[in-house]
């Protein structure tokens, strides 16, 4: 593979949307952010800069970086954040993943406006496993938050209700004409008749599932995720937050304008629905008279959680003999994880009134990041940082779907991480909950894509539902929604030694730590340990001098 080199400077600058003008942190002054277009095998060199007010780090979701947790990103987690007039020099390797994956911000929520696309093309000499797209297009979906993102936190933190200033979904960082002063910027694709479009579609959004179409065309889904599927021919898709889906669209119907239409799902008791549904036009080029309003088509409705699910469940690994996969069938690892919102004492001021905050957990312990990142404490073996007790099952077995009986709402603070040897075969169920309210989650996980085995309602079953498992041609992910009221099972072999974050992906869950810490440890060999950390920036050149000192 080559070495790619990105610079990408991050500061504030103004951005105009729905009427009005306010400053964003963006790198490069682009929302969404640059894409990051590489092949199989490179290795890409991003300085980042930061020239804004808040740290920051950079995430590099999906991507596996073998052996290399220093620059995974997570902030407490891998590395301490970028203080402002910092840079730091990230090294990542793109030896596993081929398709769409996506870098973001990992640092409070500076995610909302500091992410962007990557394009992982297959190695030199090599090709699709479908015929090549006439053209490739990145579609980011996202959201626009009418105040200062970092301000909106607190709000989320304490109050636990939605912000309440408005949030519009956006596509490619517009929110399109459905919207106030957004007609002339609304993102048009232009398509010719009869060609096929690849479109690398990226869902950025802070706390929503998202349904995604084009009206009245077909879209086959080929990726998701960084790995290639049979190709599934669909009129929408179902997007979470974190992942990523490559999809092909022939241009086949009358030439005309067409709306590609992103809406959310809320399938939560108790969130409002916004209405938000955001537009771009899928636009032939040619003689025609367009219509004065391009064509529209409803999606699955705002709580159709049924055709999200189905839509999950079509989707299978391409599994064949060019890309063959490895599903680990002698589990050594079992861990049945329950996703649970619930309160917590509130810990300051801004929510005196309610005296509880919401707050979220794994196994009913919430996670509290430390100012030690978890990297540097495993490697240097400093102690007070973590502890390693994570356990391997709810603490209380009950009807998670169901009447909860006089179960506490309250949850436990700490900072719970969970040891594994390199090599483990691993199998973790997560279990939906009905404590303070079911709601469904998108679960990532940092170092690894994992095969989604099973998926289902209700309580988990031991006896029975392990008898369903897709161990053939189960889809490679690294984030998988745990259905509300219902439970999803995944298996990947511990291979990649270091501190990886598992997490939900919904901004609002993470920071009420529905989040624990996988440590894997060396294998038996050398190069089955850590790599060494390239010194090469002054944030890490810092920190192993304040260590010395
Ligand atoms: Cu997309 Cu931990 O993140
Ligand atoms: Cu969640």
């Amino acid at each position: 593979g080559e070495e790619d080199d990105f610079v990408g400077m991050l500061r504030d600058s103004n951005f105009t949307r729905l009427c009005s003008t306010k400053s964003m942190l963006t790198v490069n002054e682009s929302f969404p952010g640059p894409t990051i277009r590489v092949r199989k095998g490179d290795t890409a060199i991003v300085n980042v800069y930061n020239y804004g007010r808040y740290d920051v780090t950079i995430h590099w979701h999906g991507v596996k970086q073998p052996r290399n947790p220093w620059y995974d990103g997570p902030e407490y987690i891998t590395q301490c954040g970028i203080k402002q007039g910092h840079n730091f020099t990230y090294v990542v390797l793109f030896t596993v993943e081929e398709g769409t994956l996506w870098w973001h911000a990992h640092s409070d929520w500076t995610r909302a406006t500091v992410h962007g696309p990557i394009v992982v093309l297959p190695a030199l000499g090599t090709t699709y496993p479908f015929p090549d797209p006439y053209e490739e297009h990145t579609i980011v979906l996202g959201n626009w938050y009418e105040g200062d993102v970092m301000t909106i936190i607190s709000d989320a933190m304490y109050t636990g209700g939605r912000p309440n200033t408005s949030v519009a979904h956006t596509i490619n960082g517009q929110p399109g004409d459905l919207y106030p002063c957004s007609n002339d910027t609304t993102y048009r694709l232009k398509v010719k008749p009869g060609k096929t479009y690849m479109l690398r579609i990226v869902n950025a959004v802070m706390n929503e599932e998202i349904f995604f179409g084009i009206a009245n065309h077909n879209l086959t889904v080929v990726g998701q995720d960084g790995a290639y599927l049979k190709p599934v021919t669909t009129d929408y898709i179902s997007t979470t937050s974190g992942q990523t889906f490559d999809v092909l669209v022939t241009a086949n119907q009358e030439p005309s304008l067409y709306y590609m239409i992103a809406s959310p799902l809320f399938d939560t008791h108790g969130t409002p629905f916004d209405n938000s549904t955001s537009t771009a036009i899928f636009e032939y080029e040619g003689d025609y008279t367009p219509p004065s309003t391009p064509v529209f088509q409803f999606l699955p409705g705002c709580n159709d959680t049924e055709a999200a699910v189905k839509f999950v469940k079509s989707l299978r690994s391409l599994a064949s003999k060019e890309y063959p996969i490895y599903v680990p069938k002698n589990i050594t690892q079992t861990m049945l994880i329950t996703t649970t919102m619930n309160h917590m004492p509130c810990p300051n001021k801004s929510c005196e009134a309610r005296g509880d905050r919401l707050a979220s957990s794994l196994n009913n312990f919430t996670y509290v990041t430390h100012s030690i990142d978890i990297l540097q404490a495993y490697t240097r073996n400093l102690s007070d940082v973590y502890t390693t007790d994570f356990p391997d099952a709810p603490p209380v077995m009950y009807n998670f779907t169901g009447d909860r009986g006089n179960l506490s709402e309250y949850t436990t603070p700490g900072t719970r991480v969970k040891m594994l040897n390199y090599g483990e075969q691993v199998e973790i169920v997560f279990q939906g909950t009905t404590i303070v309210s079911s709601e469904s989650h998108p679960m990532h996980l940092h170092g690894f894509s994992f095969f989604v085995v099973g998926m289902g309602k209700w309580n988990f079953d031991y006896a029975s539902d392990p008898l369903s498992y897709n161990l053939v041609d189960p889809p490679k992910v690294n984030t998988i929604f745990v259905p509300a009221l219902g439970w999803v099972a995944i298996r990947f072999v511990a291979d990649n030694p270091g501190t990886w974050l598992m997490h939900c992906h919904l901004a609002r869950h993470l920071i009420w730590g529905m989040s624990t810490v996988l440590i894997v440890k060396n294998g038996p060999s050398n190069d089955t340990s850590i790599r060494p950390q390239d010194n090469n920036n002054d944030a890490a050149t810092a920190a192993a001098k304040d260590d010395e000192s």
